[in-house]
C-alpha cells in the first residue's frame, strides 16, 4: 500500500488580455470611499491559484465538478476548493472586487486587469524544482508575468499611473507548503540527498528573500506574506506520512514543528527586508488553522482530519472528480479535498486575519 501511496503525492497536489486602449470607469485612486488600496495581486500556490493552471499544460488542475460546488453559479473556475480563497474575501472586503481573477485568463478587461489578479499556480512553492515536479508555474516566472503584466498595463494606461496602482496595490504572498510536504518529504531524490532540514529552510528563506526583493523592485510597497500552515495536519500527510496506517488519525506533530520554525524564520527575514516606504507584513494563518483543528466545534466542524471529496483520505485534484462522491455539508468540514482546506476554513481564516489587512490598508 505504501508505494502506490507515495506515488500519489507526486502528483498535481498541493498546494497544489485583452487589452483595451482606453481607461474605463475606473479612476485610479478611489479617494471618495474608504477604500484607497488599488489592486490586489497575488502570487503562489493552490491556497491563492484562482485558475491560472486552466490554461498551462499539467496535472495539477481542478476545473471541473465536484470544485466549485459552494462558487457563485457552481462554477469550477479552477480554485482548489469549493467556493472562494481567502483573497477573494479579501478583495470584497477592501472594496475592489469580489473575486480575483486569473492573470492566464485571455478575457479580462482591462479593468479587471486593474484591480488585480493572481499569478499563482497550483502545486507551486519557492524552491523552483517543486513546481517542476508537475509543470507548474515557478515563483520566478510568476514574477516575469508580473513584469510582462506592467508592460501591458503602461502600454494601455502610460507609465505614471501604472506606477501609482502599483504603489497603492496590496500585494500578497502564499506559498511553502508544497516545497515540504511534495517535494522535500515526498521527493527526497530531490532535496533530502542535498540538505537536511534546517539546510532547506535556510534555502526556502534564500528563494523567499530574491522573490520578496523582486517584487520591490518592481514598486510593490505594501507585501503580506502568508506562513505555512500545521501541514502535518493536512489529510494526506496523515494517511501517508504518519506510518500507522489509518487509525488514529492524528496530526504529524514532527512536521508541524518544522512548519513553526520557518515561520520564525519568514518572520525574522521580514523584519531585516523592510526598508523605508516599504511595509513587509507577516500573516499568520498558522495559529488561525491550529485553534480550528484543536478546537474544530467553536467553529461548526465535525471534521477536521479528512477531506469533504472521495474517501477523505488521499483525493485531490485529478483524484478528486465527477466521480467521486462528495459529503452533504463541506461547510462542517475543515477540509475539501485531502489536501486543501474548504471555504468554510477560508472564511475563518480571512476574519482572523482581518486586523492585519486593516493595519496594512492604514499603510497605503
Ligand atoms: C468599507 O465600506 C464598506 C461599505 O460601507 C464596508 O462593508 C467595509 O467593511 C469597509 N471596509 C473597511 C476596510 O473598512
Ligand atoms: C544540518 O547540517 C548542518 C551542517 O552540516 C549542521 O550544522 C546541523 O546541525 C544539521 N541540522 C540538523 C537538524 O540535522
Amino acid at each position: 500500500m505504501i508505494f502506490p501511496c507515495k506515488f500519489i503525492l507526486f502528483l498535481p497536489i498541493l498546494l497544489i488580455i485583452i487589452f483595451q486602449n482606453k481607461i474605463q470607469g475606473r479612476t485610479l485612486l478611489l479617494n471618495n470611499n474608504n477604500n484607497t488600496v488599488s489592486a490586489v495581486f497575488v502570487f503562489g500556490d493552490s491556497t491563492v491559484d484562482s485558475g491560472n493552471n486552466n490554461y498551462i499544460n499539467t496535472i495539477a488542475k481542478c476545473d471541473f465538478p465536484p470544485y466549485g460546488r459552494d462558487f457563485a453559479n457552481h462554477v469550477p473556475t479552477g480554485r482548489f476548493t469549493n467556493g472562494r480563497l481567502v483573497t477573494d474575501y479579501l478583495a470584497s472586503y477592501v472594496g475592489i472586487k469580489d473575486f480575483v481573477p486569473p492573470y492566464l485568463d485571455p478575457s479580462l478587461s482591462l479593468d479587471e486587469l486593474m484591480t488585480g489578479v493572481s499569478f499563482a499556480s497550483g502545486s507551486s512553492g519557492f524552491d523552483p524544482l517543486t513546481a517542476q515536479l508537475v509543470d507548474v508555474i515557478t515563483m520566478e516566472k510568476q514574477l516575469e508575468y508580473f513584469k510582462e503584466y506592467k508592460r501591458k498595463l503602461e502600454n494601455s494606461i502610460g507609465k505614471e499611473k501604472t506606477k501609482l496602482l502599483i504603489s497603492k496595490a496590496a500585494f500578497i504572498i502564499s506559498a511553502g507548503t508544497n516545497d515540504f510536504v511534495v517535494n522535500y518529504y515526498n521527493t527526497p531524490f530531490r532535496r533530502q540527498k542535498y540538505y537536511n532540514v534546517s539546510q532547506y529552510q535556510q534555502f526556502l528563506m534564500q528563494m523567499v528573500q530574491q522573490f520578496i526583493q523582486g517584487l520591490m523592485n518592481e514598486g510593490a510597497r505594501v507585501i503580506g506574506v502568508a506562513g505555512v500552515p500545521p501541514f502535518g495536519c493536512l489529510p494526506i500527510v496523515i494517511t501517508i506520512d504518519s506510518g500507522d496506517a489509518l487509525q488514529p488519525r492524528r496530526c504529524i506533530e514532527s512536521y508541524s514543528a518544522v512548519a513553526r520554525e520557518y515561520n520564525s524564520l519568514l518572520q525574522r527575514l521580514l523584519k531585516t527586508m523592510e526598508i523605508h516606504g516599504t511595509k513587509l507584513f507577516y500573516v499568520d494563518i498558522y495559529d488561525p488553522i491550529n485553534d480550528m483543528i484543536q478546537n474544530p466545534i467553536n467553529y461548526g466542524f465535525s471534521e477536521v482530519t479528512m477531506g469533504c471529496c472521495g474517501s477523505g483520505l488521499i483525493e485531490a485534484s485529478i483524484l478528486c472528480n465527477p466521480k467521486s462522491i462528495v459529503c452533504n455539508n463541506p461547510s462542517n468540514h475543515m477540509f475539501w479535498d485531502a489536501v486543501h482546506p474548504s471555504q468554510a476554513t477560508y472564511y475563518t481564516v480571512f476574519q482572523a486575519i482581518r486586523p492585519s489587512i486593516d493595519f496594512a490598508i492604514n499603510q497605503l
